[in-house]
């Protein structure tokens, strides 16, 4: 997709932006949070990193002590979502050492996502310079718990205090991180959502944007209300194929086949996502990316010969799910140590984090 009025930045004329501004906290919060029960998006690191795209380029970037924002009321994102996130996390190594997972991927993803909101994309040199730096600086916020990260979420939103719609022509782009455990603490129960629809072909499903969030919300807490922790959203015209789950992507262990739905205008391209099926070619897996009908799943679930379900994201990490709902009725799948697939891959994605084995693919920078 091409940017809509926005020139893309040459990284030579950025050595001003690249350049960030630092002022300490004299008062760390750290003391305060206790690193052994670290529940999710809950604790905030010292600093956070800010930088203003105002007259055609992005300037005045600087890391401050984590603070609230003063804010128009008018402001353009408020009114109307023209905001966009990332989620990615760091580690504490085994040998002590701090690193990223695939922060250059959330880069290119967060600069599509500017694209079809109509905003400046990041380059990314400056998405990656905020993020290293911010770690680096609050790098003892990193936990070093089992089944712990340092979670970062940038994100980027419009500043005009204009509510006239049109691209606003000012922005924001931020960095804040927090310590994070599991975001599902137990095995998941899903329920295939076929009333609502959480994106349509020609719509901004691919793009994390705020407002797909919003939009799930309404649907999600219903099924919340009868007992499951989220929805797989299918299709918004017939309903008949799966999607996503909204928190996390979908995968399926069928007959011994790795088997997801393949990305569409619909479906937000994870990275967690590409990065299980790059493990699981590389173990001699037959990885079929395409659509799945909803009929598909439910037969195997009848037929045992669907073997596991699990869900795939950066907060998610590798989501085991032991019910999928359909129309009134729950399916049990099996969870725990028998899903040799789903354990096999959070295993391979932990040991490549904490430097436990080498990381072949080149997916980690070491702060
Ligand atoms: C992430 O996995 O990073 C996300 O942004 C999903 C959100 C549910 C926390």
């Amino acid at each position: 997709m091409d940017s809509i009025g926005f020139d893309d930045i040459n990284p030579s004329e950025m050595t001003d932006v690249l350049e960030i501004n630092i002022t300490k906290t004299t008062d760390s919060k750290l003391p305060e949070v206790d690193m052994d029960n670290i529940a999710f998006g809950r604790a905030y690191s010292d600093h956070m990193f800010i930088a203003d795209y105002e007259d055609g380029e992005w300037k005045n970037s600087r890391i401050i002590p984590y603070r609230n924002l003063s804010i128009s009321p008018a402001n353009a994102a408020l009114h109307y979502a023209q905001s966009i996130f990332e989620g990615l996390k760091a580690y504490r190594t085994q040998d002590g050492d701090i690193a990223t997972f695939r922060a250059d991927e959330n880069a290119r993803r967060m600069r599509s996502s500017a694209i079809r909101m109509c905003m400046p994309a990041v380059p990314e040199e400056l998405f990656l310079e905020a993020i290293y730096e911010l770690v680096n600086l609050d790098r003892d916020w990193v936990p070093s718990t089992d089944g712990s990260s340092l979670y970062i979420r940038p994100f980027q939103f419009a500043m005009d205090p204009y509510i006239g719609i049109r691209p606003a022509q000012k922005y924001t782009f931020m960095v804040i991180s927090g310590p994070v455990g599991q975001y599902y603490t137990e095995p998941v129960k899903v329920k295939i959502e076929t009333e609502y629809a959480r994106a349509m072909p020609g719509g901004v499903g691919a793009a994390k944007t705020a407002g797909n969030y919003a939009a799930a919300l309404y649907p999600a807490k219903r099924a919340q209300d009868e007992g499951y922790h989220q929805l797989i959203w299918t299709d918004a015209h017939t309903h008949k194929y799966i999607e996503e789950s909204g928190t996390m992507n979908i995968m399926f262990v069928i007959d011994g086949m790795l088997v997801t739905p393949q990305t569409s205008d619909t479906i937000l391209a994870g990275i967690t996502r590409a990065s299980a099926i790059e493990l699981a070619k590389d173990w001699g897996m037959i990885v079929e990316e395409r659509r799945i009908k909803v009929t598909e799943i439910i037969e195997a679930m009848e037929q045992g010969r669907l073997q596991e379900a699990f869900g795939i994201g950066t907060a998610a990490t590798v989501s085991q799910i032991s019910v999928i709902n359909h129309e009134g009725i729950d399916y049990e799948l099996p969870s725990g140590e028998s899903c040799e697939i789903s354990n096999k891959l959070l295993k391979s994605l932990t040991d490549i984090r904490l430097g436990r084995v080498p990381d072949k693919f080149g997916w980690m920078h070491k702060i």
